[in-house]
């Protein structure tokens, strides 16, 4: 199966068109709309054709419907003609289209084409005489794979519905009529309807208090790519953490969440010293319910995260780091279709890194920098095993394959190993320096592998003699598995974890496990060790001593449920039941899924649990453990 773009239309007529569009609507319109667009690569996962006509706005009025669990009203899409085409085509999958007008009010012409799997239809529309703008009637379908709709019983509080968003990679179509390739920006302005209980929040301005009709309005002045658009609607409150910073959760979550995430205004400022200013004003973290299938979306001004990181001792926050690190990396200088996704990903954790250090210090850092690599040798021999090597490089060719076949430690630990090694081999200042302007000169514009390549080449690797050739670029970004020339990593923190682990190993004795001053780090990196040899009686002994079973961290519960898993200890069933059923983290569910169906009997244990669960988890997690209880 293959997506049929007509490549032809593509790159053929290059216009210095200043966006006379821009003026026509909605006077919001930011300086950097008016920007020359930049002619656009082929994106395979989309039926859009930017380099001919382009979205530079889209202005959303839209009813959020719970009993439905549909979104309906409005979009009016705004368009720069850059070529001669008139013909308009937009992504659109699980949308029912009521009417499609032109300015002058006259219906447009337009036909969608059979839905495809995973990329869903070509909406072709006709815009005759280069109008400035369409106005789509719309709703989704019940079903959109992007929607998370809840039900009161499935929030914190009980007594209030919520609905999410997630659009990254490419399901902002099942929400939005779009043109949904990253490469393409647009500003946005939306009003949303919904209940005056609930307070509805999108990846824009937004105001942090109820209103007493339920309608809110926002703006996005500063370009965005469509998987990036985000709306969450649920019984919200706001705590501001800082000077620009603050975290919605459901009220009783609040106090917690708001603990959990204190270092947050540190962590912006950290982050602007090393590569310049923030540059989206507020920087906002909301809490979703527990089905939320990512850890964290990094959506703008108002980054979505997991409730699972809230663990009570501020462990897991390197994930806001990374989502924040975001706000330069991918948000400001966006990949330009999933195959460059390590520019935004690699790019980010080699980021998050980086201010985790500064804040928390080298050790600390090295312990995330370890466990990392470990994650990637892992992920490196998986894919070989699977048959897929060619995944293994940074650049990807997913032609005709769900961009999720990308999402991978590939992307994030092979990315930041690389960067790692070209700041080892010019030295931290002058990357820091490279980093710094690169993120400045290229702000709110698409980048791919090639022209970063290019970039990298003459800004920095020109200047270090040799450089280039002792990097290898090539064998980082268009070769398989990790480099020979790969940081190394390591962390004495590790090393005492190690010893402790050994020598319980010989003895089995758990006094002789040292545990003292461990963090969550320090246990990962014990559990995933001890996984590599463990028995049924050394996993009894340390449950009796570190009653790990009933872990208040998931992070560690995941590698544990591992354990219990392959070693048939029985007694963590019930509490991998629990976890299973009420966490849709896709991280944390798939290692598990994936090993409970290597046994007959925990592959029927599994579906039980599963035919349970299914209400908890996102369409995104449900397919993925669907597609592993069914190959
Ligand atoms: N942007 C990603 C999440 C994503 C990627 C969603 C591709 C859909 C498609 C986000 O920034 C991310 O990487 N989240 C990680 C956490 C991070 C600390 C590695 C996650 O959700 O686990
Ligand atoms: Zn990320």
């Amino acid at each position: 199966m293959c997506l049929k773009i007509n490549f032809n239309r593509i790159g053929t007529i290059i216009l210095p068109i200043l966006l006379a569009a821009c003026s026509m609507h909605s006077s919001n319109q930011s300086e950097v709309n008016t920007q020359e667009p930049i002619m656009l690569s082929p994106d395979v996962h989309s039926f859009s054709n930017p380099n001919e006509i382009r979205v530079n706005h889209l202005s959303l009025d839209l009813r959020v419907d719970f009993d439905k669990k549909i979104l309906s009203g409005t979009a009016k899409v705004f368009l720069s003609h850059l070529g001669d085409q008139d013909t308009l085509h937009l992504d659109s999958r699980q949308l029912v289209i009521h009417s499609i007008t032109l300015p002058d009010g006259s219906n447009a012409t337009y036909s969608l084409t059979k839905p495809i799997e995973f990329f869903g239809s070509d909406l072709a529309v006709l815009v005759p005489g280069k109008a400035a703008f369409i106005r789509i009637e719309y709703e989704t379908e019940p079903g959109a794979e992007a929607l998370d709709w809840m039900m009161p019983e499935q929030t914190a509080g009980g007594k209030h519905p919520f609905m999410f968003s997630q659009s990254q990679a490419i399901l902002a179509r099942t929400w939005l009529p779009l043109q949904d390739s990253p490469g393409v920006k647009f500003t946005y302005d939306a009003t949303i309807h919904t209940n005056p209980e609930l307070l509805a929040v999108m990846s824009a301005e937004n105001g942090h208090d109820k209103t007493t009709n339920g309608v809110y309005h926002f703006k996005m002045d500063q370009p965005v790519s469509s998987y990036l658009m985000a709306i969450a609607v649920g019984d919200l409150q706001f705590q501001s953490l800082g000077r620009n910073c603050g975290v919605f959760s459901e009220p009783g979550m609040l106090p917690k969440a708001a603990w959990e995430f204190a270092d947050m205004q540190s962590m912006i400022d950290s982050a602007e010293a090393l590569y310049g200013p923030y540059a989206w004003g507020q920087y906002d973290v909301v809490v979703l319910p527990p089905s939320f299938p990512f850890g964290g979306m990094e959506n703008p001004r108002l980054t979505f995260a997991t409730p699972t990181i809230i663990a009570g001792d501020r462990s897991l926050v390197s994930l806001i780091a990374h989502e924040l690190a975001h706000s330069w990396s991918g948000n400001l200088v966006t990949n330009e279709t999933w195959n460059d996704f390590w520019l935004n990903e690699g790019f980010t954790v080699y980021f998050e890194q980086r201010i985790m250090e500064k804040i928390y210090g080298k050790p600390y850092a090295e312990m995330l920098t370890v466990l990392g690599m470990e994650e990637l040798k892992l992920t490196v021999a998986d894919l070989e095993e699977e048959g897929r090597p060619n995944d293994t490089h940074l650049f990807l060719n997913l032609d005709g394959r769900n961009p999720d076949d990308g999402l991978t430690d590939i992307a994030y630990e092979k990315g930041r190993f690389f960067l790692q090694t070209v700041e080892r081999e010019v030295g931290r200042d002058a990357f820091d320096e490279f980093l710094k302007d690169y993120f400045t000169e290229n702000a709110f514009k698409p980048m791919n592998t090639k022209r970063f390549l290019d970039y990298l080449k003459d800004h920095l690797l020109d200047k270090h003699a040799g450089s280039a050739e002792r990097i290898n670029i090539d064998a980082w970004v268009y070769g398989p598995g990790i480099p020979a020339n790969s940081p190394k990593p390591e962390s004495a923190e590790f090393m005492r974890v190690e010893n402790s682990l050994n020598a319980f190993m010989a003895s089995g004795n758990v006094d002789d496990i040292d545990t003292s001053g461990w963090t969550t780090h320090h246990w990962l990196h014990f559990l995933r060790d001890f996984k590599k040899n463990a028995n049924l009686d050394l996993v009894v002994k340390l449950d009796d001593a570190y009653h790990l079973t009933s872990s208040g961290n998931n992070e560690i519960l995941c590698d544990w449920f591992q354990i219990a898993i392959s070693t048939q200890y029985k007694l963590a069933y019930p509490s991998m039941e629990r976890f299973l059923t009420s966490v849709g983290r896709r991280k944390f569910l798939t290692p598990i899924y994936k090993l409970l169906v290597t046994r007959p009997e925990d592959k029927k244990w599994a579906e039980a649990v599963f035919e349970k669960a299914k209400p908890v988890y996102h369409a995104v997690s449900e397919n993925t453990i669907s597609d592993v209880l069914n190959p």
